[in-house]
């Protein structure tokens, strides 16, 4: 925290912004962002300091059971963003835009954008794609709302890649990530999202733009980092790639707990005579 000393930091804003990011970036502050699906979770880790909370397409898998985030649709993601944002007290809330909700057209992109923060009050938008989706980019922000990109390994294109391997490891693929990440910080994004990119790409594209980059799987040069808050907790423990770092073991903390408690059902020493009326 700031004291009368030295100036505060900029990331110990009372609320966080799309200007506090940039401001994060140009200060060299880590941006720390995680994923953010319901209420209570939203709740705290918005409590813990959490810059940035992303409501996920990634809903589809950890929250819907889903193999990938392709079936999740645009009334899942506003119930999502809806119950984020009525937690949080400083983070900034972006919100995927779900397959199917903006490839078509730019027109029907803009609407889903606006129903997202009309109905979920989020404040701003993720769209994955890079200078496909530019044009998109810029009719978006053209309404006054902010835009996160997404490069690299692009999960709603998982059946075009065929394979959730790092993207971008041969020159040419490399090439269009630079071209793209460009073309989107033109288009007007704020910030953008490099998902499993080799971390020296990941460093040079992050040195080369203006806005700040996020990275999950993209090495430690990106301006901030973000995890699907069910990996970083340890609730999903089938998924095992290196780049997740598991800060709690959950899924056996809540096995555990709730076998006792069935247990406890089962003998009968629950409820107690304290625990009745
Ligand atoms: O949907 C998601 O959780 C994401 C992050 C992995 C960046 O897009």
């Amino acid at each position: 925290m700031g004291n009368d000393h030295s100036p505060p930091e900029v990331a110990d804003v009372s609320r966080v912004t799309t200007k506090t990011v940039q401001e994060m970036k140009e200060a060299g502050v880590p941006i720390a962002a995680l994923t953010a699906y319901d209420y209570t979770s939203a709740y705290l880790f918005d409590q813990a300091g959490v810059d940035v909370l992303l409501v996920g397409d990634s809903a589809s898998n950890v929250m819907a059971g889903n193999e990938t985030t392709l079936p999740i649709t645009l009334d899942h993601m506003v119930y999502h963003a809806q119950c984020v944002v009525r937690a949080i007290d400083r983070s900034l809330v972006v919100v995927d835009l779900p397959f199917g909700s903006y490839q078509g057209d730019s027109r029907e992109a803009l609407q889903s954008a606006i129903r997202v923060m009309k109905e979920a009050r989020a404040h701003a938008v993720k769209m994955e794609g890079g200078t496909e989706v530019a044009d998109t980019v810029e009719r978006i922000v053209d309404a006054g709302i902010p835009v996160m990109g997404h490069l690299g390994l692009t999960p709603q294109s998982i059946y075009n890649f065929g394979t959730y391997q790092v993207r971008a490891q041969d020159e040419e693929e490399a090439k269009q990530l630079r071209a793209d990440a460009k073309r989107l910080e033109a288009a007007g994004c704020f910030a953008l999202v490099l998902e499993k990119i080799p971390a020296e790409l990941a460093g040079e594209v992050t040195a080369a733009l203006s806005i700040p980059t996020i990275g999950i799987g993209a090495g430690d040069e990106t301006d901030g980092q973000v995890l699907v808050s069910h990996d970083a907790l340890g609730l999903s423990t089938d998924f095992n790639p290196r780049f997740v770092r598991r800060y709690a073991h959950l899924e056996e903390t809540i096995t555990e707990a709730v076998g006792e408690y069935v247990s406890d059902v089962r003998s009968r020493s629950f409820p107690s005579e304290g625990e009745s009326y």
